[in-house]
């Protein structure tokens, strides 16, 4: 049962009987892990930002994709179903499916959601990227909360049939549109071949240079374009990489359905492409990152290894959890004075370096008799990249001893 208000991000929602989001994925909203610095999910942003920013129009000296990645992940029904086409009893609508505020509020499905709006706002070339929604299993793979990076591009007449130039230079009489044309496995209604052939081209060169600039070392990587079907583009496809014998699909795009430019304040002037990415499926392949959780961790095991700047940066992730921990527990007497914990930490970390995973005060106490006072600290050892042997442990584990027993007078029991 809900109270009859949330309060998200300082906003009042009111529930309902659609009202099925829960507290665990309201305390993930704003956490961007997009725009965290040095994060494995904002390293790939940079690499799309840099990539879309190259695609620039000579004519304009300006970038020709616009990137917006700071829009709110709570949406209308409008926005994320309504405005893109998506049929009123479309599957994809359920509460089983969805994170619903109440019944005209929900947490995005998909980054889709702001198409409408991004080109009423003025824009005919943008990629929006922000955190996604679904309800979902949690396992490696599967997680209900993703990122995505939505990619949009319009043309008009010029812009489409700029390289069409007869022989006398004059532009060809190419058009978009033609009152006559049906809808079929080709093509929307209204729309001409011509003008969907050159922007489907120009949607697929753009999709795989990007993966050839994402992916630089491999050569091998095999690509194909699968059809598929969505409420908002047609005709659709799929892009699917294989990696290890596998296909994986990265990405859904298509050519816009006309009624969304429509629903988007524009006439029969302009045709476009949008795709949209998974972003955490994409770093999985690039860092070789076993788990969609580890996007979600606060461990420095995981954090430390994307600790840099350069986002073009190869590397490929270590598994922190496969080799075994070893705990050992480090039991003293002191004198009147106890060791402060964060003294205690700084030091396991000096001396042990990456082998500390972790490090806690697990008992304390104060013998009155020997007016001294105890302490236990647990320390497990654990390598990003071998199994430690005991007797390495037990050389850093009797340093640490002897520290203590210099710096605190502690007496090791
Ligand atoms: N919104 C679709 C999804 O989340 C992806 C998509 C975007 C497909 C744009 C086509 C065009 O699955």
């Amino acid at each position: 049962t809900y109270p009859p208000e949330l309060v998200i991000n300082n906003q009042n929602y009111s529930t309902d009987s659609w009202t099925n989001v829960t507290p665990h994925i309201l305390s993930r909203i704003g956490q961007n892990l997009h725009k965290q610095k040095h994060h494995p999910l904002c390293h790939l942003s940079s690499r799309l930002r840099q990539y879309f920013y190259q695609q620039y129009d000579p004519r304009k000296l300006s970038p020709k994709f616009s990137i917006i990645d700071n829009l709110s992940p709570i949406v209308t029904v409008e926005q994320n179903f309504d405005s893109i086409c998506i049929p009123k009893d479309h599957v994809s609508r359920t509460k089983s499916m969805n994170y619903y505020i109440n019944a005209n509020t929900l947490l995005r499905a998909h980054t889709s959601a702001h198409q409408v709006d991004l080109i009423r706002s003025g824009l005919d070339a943008f990629l929006c990227i922000g955190d996604v929604y679904r309800r979902d299993s949690i396992d490696p793979t599967h997680y209900p909360i993703f990122h995505q990076c939505e990619g949009v591009q319009l043309f008009n007449k010029e812009q489409l049939f700029v390289d069409n130039k007869n022989v006398r230079g004059e532009t060809k009489d190419l058009q978009i549109f033609a009152a006559n044309e049906h809808r079929d496995a080709t093509k929307q209604e209204g729309h001409t071949l011509e003008a969907v052939k050159l922007v489907e081209a120009s949607l697929k060169q753009t999709i795989t240079d990007l993966f050839k600039t994402l992916f630089p070392d491999a050569s091998t990587l095999n690509s194909r374009w699968v059809d598929a079907t969505f409420p908002f583009t047609h005709p659709s496809w799929e892009y699917e990489v294989e990696i290890d014998g596998k296909w994986y699909e990265l990405l859904g795009c298509g050519i816009m359905e006309h009624h969304v430019l429509e629903n988007s304040g524009l006439g029969r002037d302009h045709i476009g492409w949008a795709f949209g990415l998974g972003l955490e499926r994409i770093a999985m392949i690039m860092y070789g990152i076993p788990d969609i959780r580890l996007f979600w961790s606060n461990d420095s095991g995981f954090l430390s290894q994307f600790a840099f700047d350069d986002s073009t940066r190869s590397v490929r992730y270590k598994p922190i959890s496969i080799y075994p921990q070893c705990i050992n527990d480090l039991s003293m007497w002191l004198g009147k004075a106890k060791i402060d914990p964060l003294d205690f930490y700084d030091l396991v970390r000096t001396i042990g370096g990456d082998l500390v995973e972790q490090v806690m005060l697990t008992d304390e106490f104060y013998h009155k008799k020997k007016d001294r006072h105890s302490q236990t600290y647990r320390i497990i050892y654990r390598s990003p990249d071998r199994t430690l042997t005991k007797n390495e442990i037990n050389m850093i584990h009797k340093d640490i001893e002897r520290y203590c027993i210099a710096q605190f007078g502690a007496e090791i029991r």
